[in-house]
């Protein structure tokens, strides 16, 4: 396909110095030239990455505000002057345990853009929805609230489709499921920029290892993976990467 796979690792609050150092010596043996390998370490780990070739870095979050008075909270600038090219945005951790709407991720994308940092914007139904047959109108709901004000957004995003129950549990989504998903999301974003919505790279994240990764990312509209536990792992993590090739 015309879309380059990409597969990140979201580390979450978790990594060290010593794990970047096992991740960059796996990367660097290895030839991962036809697709994007992206990681998300916490943000005082992304020194550790800098000017690597084998990787792009991003950040797990950033602030909605462009700099100022908001204690603890790191700006757009900030981070890509820390080397990130990409930032997740609206995980659904920050959506969940921190409380962030759909208005608070709509200014986080803004900045996200306004800095040249590339948005993943991550979305995904719970449990309850999915058994609710609510999965088509939650997906399109979380996409409304970034691209129905702003489809020039959708040019410079990477999507994320994570469903809720399926991150770290050890119970991903089907093939078949995943597709369907991720087949359902293109087709609610062409209504709001159709080439980007062909084009747009589709990652699927929850419980992704080493043993579902090839058949997962194989699915014609999954385009890469985001991989959390897995990814503490240099080289289960490698193994992820090069199933995506
Ligand atoms: O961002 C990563 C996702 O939350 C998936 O996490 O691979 O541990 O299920 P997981």
């Amino acid at each position: 396909t015309m879309r380059k796979p990409m597969v990140a690792a979201n580390w979450k609050m978790n990594g060290s110095d010593a794990l970047a150092k096992e991740m960059l010596s796996a990367l660097a043996s290895t030839n991962l030239n036809e697709l994007d390998v992206l990681i998300c370490p916490p943000a005082t780990l992304l020194h550790a990455f800098a000017n690597s070739a084998s990787c792009v870095l991003g950040a797990q979050n950033l602030s909605e505000h462009t700099a100022g008075a908001y204690t603890g909270e790191l700006s757009a600038a900030l981070l890509a002057a820390a080397g990130a090219r990409f930032v997740l945005v609206g995980h659904s951790e920050r959506r969940t345990l921190f409380a962030e709407s759909d208005q608070a991720l709509a200014g986080k994308m803004q900045q996200a853009i306004e800095h040249g940092l590339t948005p993943v914007y991550c979305i995904g139904e719970n449990l309850q929805q999915r058994q609710q047959e609510k999965t088509g109108q939650v997906l399109a709901k979380q996409l409304a609230a970034v691209y129905a004000s702003h489809p020039e957004f959708l040019a410079k995003s990477v999507i994320a489709y994570e469903p809720v129950w399926a991150i770290g549990t050890g119970e991903a989504a089907t093939p078949e499921q995943a597709q369907q998903a991720h087949a359902a999301i293109r087709q609610q974003l062409a209504q709001y920029d159709s080439k980007a919505a062909a084009e747009v790279r589709v990652l699927y994240g929850g419980s992704v290892n080493s043993k579902n990764a090839a058949e997962l990312l194989s699915q014609p509209d999954i385009d890469g993976g985001l991989v959390g536990g897995a990814s503490l792992n240099a080289e289960e993590f490698l193994h992820i990467c090069l199933s995506a090739k």
